[in-house]
Parts: structure tokens; C-alpha cells; sequence
């Protein structure tokens, strides 16, 4: 056996020490709160829905929940259009029903992260209503982006920005002709100005108000864009939907964004024990990603080019590695993230196409399993996205007039969006809504789901949800998941990746991204598989295809 990146110096064979902040490795569920449980029959999930399905995840084995947004919202970008970042939805549920998640959350062992929006508020945010009932110029308008517009009366938007969403980032303002406003994402999300100590101190106070709660982190929206470049000059002519990491520009990843990251790890760090940060920053290079886990900023930051990785060995075994050093530069650990609420879903990513209509989704569900444990088994932090535990696909025939996702208006449905992934999760029985409500979900279930509810796959030991929660135990019992050193293994073929996670109770991770059996020669005792792996009469490991094995060292 070969090994092919250095083991740290002085390091070698000694086991890794565990370094125990919980946020250097905890597994990390995101909850979609509209599509996750409806408790109350309106066809929006909602807390209390959350709150009766703890004990599922519990079960599951993960270490904390990440609530995407359930705040007062118009809901015009499913709640990331923020009206009051401090208080619940009603819809949704109360403040005290939030106060009784945490302590319900916290009682089963289970962390909570919610989520922080600081590049723009709703539409319906008092600021933003404030703002347009002055004109520009005025102190409530400074919270925000107006600007005059180009040409002799102000008629073009004052630069070429687009809106991630599709058409232009900017939107005139009533009443005032040749002024606009700022919007990086949907006209409704005025994006806020970070040169005003305002806007500072007024998130300073959503961060307290949710930590002097006992939330334990927050997830940071776009976390890359809060800076704008001064005079906010024009960029590079929009190549695409500035979005999932086609961000370039003027308006994304400025060097002074680390200043506000900074400031927030002073907020966290106050608290007692820490309180931790995990930041979407869709950045070109693995190295800007690192960038924002310096020691005095985020803790963490999402492994968006690991999300990127499609089913190619050396694709993946790149990106693990350039992830793996990126952030020990840093001293943070990586995390790994296949799937949330605006990709499609891996088992449909995954999955081969043989032509426009015939998707192989078996073979994508096969491949989405099979990364997904590998990313259970690398040092760090790993997320999972509601469903991804059942297998869910993408919902790819969602209705139009279904549609909710503002870039399917603003594209005029030249790009579908994102509801597609948000399909409200199949809890048991044979067909819509599968126990998510008593009513009619905000979004149509497809039909054939009754094989992958969660109660389906509980009593069935061979299913993905079965997979999951063993994953999650072995890694829970291990000395060696979790944080800790990686050393690459030669498996003796270039399509099966070997990676050992060293020390006492030493595990051996293999993926078999051929199309084909691989003989893999090797002692130990497979713990757990995606797939076939057992050892033929020779003693070598034979590996189905498309497959993860994790195996115990002698
Ligand atoms: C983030 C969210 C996405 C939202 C956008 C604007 O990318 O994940 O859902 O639309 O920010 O807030
Ligand atoms: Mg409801």
C-alpha cells in the first residue's frame, strides 16, 4: 500500500487526537420547515410538525438540525425573504413553539442551527416600508441601495448586475422617477447596505436574540455577497444566472465581506460555550471558500465544490483532496454537502441519462447512497437534506401553475427553479400527502413515493433510510470518524478510491466508482455496504459497482 498525501509530520500512526467542538464534526440535518411536517392540516409544514418528528431524528443518529427559514415572510422566495428575523411565521407557529424545539432538541442531544439572511430583507421588512415612504436619499433609504439610473433621466438601472434569479438586480422606485433599488436576488429581497452601522448593530441583535434562546449556530445566507465593491461599478457581462457558484463580480466575494465575519465570531464567541457558524459562500476556488474559516471567522463554511463532484474518480478524489488542505491551512475542518433546498436531488444528479425521458434513477440512487457515505466516513462536518435519507428524487414534472420559485417567473420559465427539491417529505401510508398533512401540501407529492416513506423504509432493514441510521451509529461509536487524520490507500485499481481513517479501530473506506465488479486484495471485516462486498474464496474483497464499503483494519 502506497500513501499518497503526507501523514502530518510527528505525526504518524499516533492516533488523531479528537478534538471535541461538536461543530468540528457534527452531522448536520436540514429541515425545509414548509415541506417537513404539517401539524396543523393547512398543507405548510411548521414547527410543532418539526417538533413531533425529533424522535425521528433523533433515531436517525444525526447531531443537529439547520431550520431554513420560519420567519414572517410573504414567502415570494420561500421565506429567505425575511420581514422580521425575530419572530416565527405564524403559519409556522409561535416563538414559544421555537423555545420548545430548543429545549426539546437539546433534550434528545440534538444541536440547532437556524438561519441568518444579511443580505437583504423582505419587501415587507418595516425598514424597507420605511425607506419607500421617503425619497432617496433620506436615513431610511441609507439602510438600503438606491441609486440614480444611467442615461439623461435615469431610465437604465445604474449598473449591468443581474438578479440571480434572472433580469436585472435592480427595480425602480415608486414615486421617484430615474431612482432604484439594489436587489441581488428577487425584487422582493432589497439587499441591505453594510456600511451602515445600522445594519450591523440591528443583526448583531437577530443573532443575540436567537442565542440568548439556545440556539447553537446559525447557517449565514450568501454569505459571500454582503460587500459590495464601492460606486458599485459595473462587472463582467452576466454569463448565466449569477448563482451556485457563477457568481463573479463586483457584488460577491469583496475582501472586506471578512470584516463582518470577524465581527460576528466576537458575537459567538461571547457566548458560553461557543455558539457556531456556518457559511454559504458559493466561491470559485476551494481556497476563497478557506478564506472564510479563518481562525477569527466562520467555524465552518459549505463544501459547495464537493456538491460539484459528479461520478468520476478522479473528480471526487480531487476535490476531496484540495478540500482536505484547503482547510487545514486554516485549521477548520472541511465539511461535505451533497444536497439542499436549492439543487437538484443527488439520486437524480447521479443518475445516468439515457435519453431526455428514461432517467436511471435506480443507478442514481445506487451512486447518491454510495457518495453519501463516503462523505460520512471523511474528517469533518457532513450534511444531509431532508429526504436525501429516504432517497428521494428530484420532482422533475412538477405542474407549472405549482411552481413557486421566483426564477421560474423571473426567467418566464425558461429555468424551472428549485421546487423540485422541495417537495414535501413521505412520512407513511400509500399515497399523497403520505402523513405530511391532514390537508392539501403547498406543493403536489408525486404519486409512486409510497415505497420510499419513512415508515416504509423503517421496517424494511435493506432500505437507504436503514443505511443511514447504521452509518450514523458506526460513525457515532467510532474513535475514528468524525474529525481526524485521512491517509490515501492505493486499492490497486484507479477507479476504486481507498481512504483509511487511521488510529485504534482503524476504518478503510472504499468506493467503487467503475462500471464493474473490482477485486480489491485486503483483510478486514466489511461493517457496512451500499452494495454487494464480500470476500470470494482468494480472501480478496469483491466490490459491486456504484458502491461504498466501509471496513474494519485488523
Ligand atoms: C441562498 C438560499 C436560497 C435563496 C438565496 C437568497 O442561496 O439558499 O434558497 O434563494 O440565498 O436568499
Ligand atoms: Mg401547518
Amino acid at each position: 500500500m502506497t500513501i499518497d498525501l503526507p501523514v502530518r509530520e510527528g505525526n504518524a500512526g499516533i492516533p488523531p487526537r479528537k478534538v471535541r467542538d461538536w461543530w468540528r464534526d457534527a452531522v448536520v440535518y436540514q429541515i425545509y420547515p414548509r415541506s417537513f411536517s404539517d401539524s396543523d392540516g393547512d398543507g405548510l409544514g411548521d414547527i410543532p410538525g418539526i417538533r413531533a418528528r425529533l424522535p425521528y431524528l433523533h433515531d436517525l443518529g444525526v447531531d443537529a438540525v439547520w431550520l431554513s427559514p420560519f420567519y414572517p415572510s410573504p414567502l415570494l422566495d420561500g421565506g429567505y425573504d425575511v420581514a422580521d428575523p425575530r419572530d416565527v411565521d405564524s403559519r409556522l407557529g409561535t416563538l414559544d413553539d421555537m423555545r420548545a424545539l430548543v429545549a426539546e432538541a437539546h433534550a434528545l442531544d440534538l444541536r440547532v442551527f437556524v438561519d441568518v439572511v444579511p443580505n437583504h430583507f423582505s419587501w415587507d421588512h418595516e425598514w424597507f416600508k420605511a425607506a419607500l415612504a421617503t425619497a432617496p436619499g433620506s436615513p431610511e433609504w441609507a439602510r438600503f441601495h438606491a441609486m440614480r439610473g444611467k442615461g439623461p433621466d435615469g431610465e437604465l438601472p445604474p449598473n449591468n448586475w443581474p438578479s440571480a434569479f434572472g433580469g436585472p438586480a435592480w427595480t425602480r422606485i415608486e414615486g421617484h422617477p430615474g431612482w432604484w433599488y439594489l436587489h441581488l436576488f428577487d425584487s422582493s429581497q432589497p439587499d441591505v447596505n453594510w456600511e451602515n452601522p445600522e445594519i450591523h448593530a440591528d443583526y448583531e441583535k437577530t443573532l443575540r436574540f436567537w442565542f440568548d434562546m439556545g440556539v447553537d449556530g446559525f447557517r449565514i445566507d450568501v454569505a459571500h455577497s454582503l460587500i459590495k465593491a464601492e460606486g458599485l461599478p459595473d462587472g463582467p457581462e452576466p454569463d448565466g444566472l449569477p448563482m451556485a457558484g457563477n457568481e463573479r463580480g463586483p457584488a460577491w466575494d469583496q475582501p472586506r465581506v471578512h470584516e463582518v465575519w470577524r465581527e460576528w465570531r466576537r458575537v459567538a464567541d461571547s457566548y458560553e460555550p461557543t455558539r457556531a457558524f456556518v457559511g454559504e459562500a458559493w466561491v470559485a476556488t476551494t481556497e476563497a471558500q478557506a478564506a472564510y474559516t479563518r481562525p477569527d471567522e466562520l467555524h465552518t463554511t459549505f463544501n459547495f465544490h464537493f456538491l460539484k463532484a459528479y461520478w468520476d474518480p478522479e473528480v471526487i478524489r480531487d476535490v476531496i483532496g484540495t478540500s482536505l488542505l484547503t482547510s487545514s491551512a486554516v485549521g477548520a475542518p472541511p465539511t461535505w454537502v451533497l444536497s439542499n433546498h436549492d439543487v437538484w436531488r443527488p439520486v437524480t444528479r447521479f443518475a445516468p441519462w439515457r435519453d431526455a425521458t428514461t432517467i436511471d434513477l435506480e443507478t442514481g440512487r445506487r451512486r447518491a447512497l454510495a457518495m453519501s457515505m463516503l462523505s460520512l466516513a471523511l474528517p469533518g462536518s457532513a450534511y444531509l437534506y431532508q429526504g436525501e435519507e429516504l432517497g428521494l428524487p428530484e420532482v422533475l414534472d412538477l405542474p407549472d401553475e405549482a411552481r413557486q420559485d421566483p426564477t421560474y417567473f423571473r426567467t418566464e420559465g425558461a429555468a424551472k427553479g428549485r421546487d423540485g427539491c422541495r417537495v414535501p417529505i413521505p412520512w407513511s401510508g400509500e399515497e399523497p400527502p403520505y402523513g405530511f398533512s391532514t390537508g392539501t401540501p403547498w406543493l403536489p407529492q408525486p404519486t409512486d413515493w409510497a415505497g420510499l416513506t419513512a415508515e416504509a423504509q423503517a421496517a424494511d432493514p435493506t432500505s437507504t433510510l436503514s443505511l443511514y441510521r447504521q452509518a450514523l451509529r458506526i460513525r457515532r461509536a467510532s474513535e475514528v470518524l468524525g474529525d481526524g487524520e485521512l491517509v490515501w490507500r492505493d486499492s490497486g485499481h484507479t477507479d476504486v478510491l481507498a481512504i483509511e481513517r487511521p488510529g485504534d479501530g482503524a476504518i478503510l473506506v472504499l468506493l467503487n466508482v467503475s462500471e464493474s465488479e473490482r477485486l480489491v486484495e485486503l483483510e478486514g471485516e466489511v461493517l457496512l455496504s451500499t452494495g454487494v462486498a464480500e470476500y470470494d474464496d482468494g480472501g480478496a474483497l469483491v466490490l459491486a459497482p456504484d458502491t461504498c464499503t466501509w471496513i474494519a483494519l485488523p
